[in-house]
């Protein structure tokens, strides 16, 4: 049985004063970690801040990046030693945003992956298509390949903990949505690929979320389905009320 887990996504939304006052309003009402896992990624400079909000109840915060390398002279890198020294306990690679505006490769996010593992942190690796793939038919072999290039060289135990988020470039602030069943069914592909690379069992394990346009009014069908455990949700991430929701529909 796989726990759902819904991860907000903040993007480079919202002031400090703004993401505390979020933290301080959902922290109490957050569902039993049991039922569900829920995660705000939030900007790199609230991070701290908002860890603190948040020690001790069952929201957990993560970050939205990070460099592969613990330390070095990258300036303006934030390493995977500096997020778990602050309690960071997830952090996104991948996004779509990051690879189409900063260059980040299926190298490099696989790079990320191994060192979010070193340093206990749970990577949230984001695989997609975009429109004019997805209308190539490239839909299948365009995630297959990211989601086998992220997870290279990770063994089963870190893949089993792993979750990836497919989320079609096309529905990502669109407020257009896969349909529920083709959101599945690329989800299934993303788990028989994992299953290729790494083996049937650990693809059982890990949980595979669907993001792009996610709210309120469709996370339920979309949860509903076999291989999605949860969403990576942009903008109704950022309401109170709205992520709060999505949360009860996961627990
Ligand atoms: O990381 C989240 C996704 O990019 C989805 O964003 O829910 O605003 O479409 P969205």
């Amino acid at each position: 049985m796989r726990k759902p887990i819904i991860a907000g996504n903040w993007k480079m939304y919202k002031t400090l004063s703004e993401a505390v006052d979020f933290v301080e309003q959902v922290k109490s009402q957050v569902p039993a970690n049991d039922k569900v896992e829920a995660v705000v990624c939030a900007p790199a400079l609230f991070l701290p801040t908002l860890v603190e909000a948040a020690k001790g109840t069952d929201l957990a915060i993560g970050a939205q990046n990070m460099h592969f390398e613990t330390e070095g002279a990258f300036t303006g890198e934030i390493s995977p030693t500096q997020l778990a020294d602050i309690h960071v306990q997830y952090v996104v690679l991948g996004h779509s945003e990051r690879r189409e505006y900063f260059n980040e490769t299926d190298e490099a996010v696989n790079k990320k992956a191994h060192a979010a593992f070193a340093h206990n942190l749970v990577p949230i690796i984001c695989v997609g298509e975009t429109l004019e793939e997805r209308e190539a038919g490239q839909t299948v072999s365009k995630v297959s390949s990211q989601v086998k290039a992220a997870i290279k060289d990770l063994s089963s135990e870190q893949v089993a903990q792993a979750v990836i988020a497919y989320e079609p470039i096309w529905a990502i602030g669109t407020g257009k949505t896969a349909t529920a069943a083709d959101a599945n069914e690329v989800c299934g592909e993303v788990r028989h690929a994992i299953a290729e690379e790494i083996g049937a069992e650990v693809a059982e394990k890990t949980r595979i979320q669907y993001g792009g346009s996610v709210k309120p009014a469709n996370v339920e069908e979309l949860l509903s389905m076999e291989h999605i455990d949860g969403a990576l949700v942009g903008g109704a991430s950022l309401e109170v009320d709205s992520y709060l929701k999505l949360l009860e529909a996961g627990a």
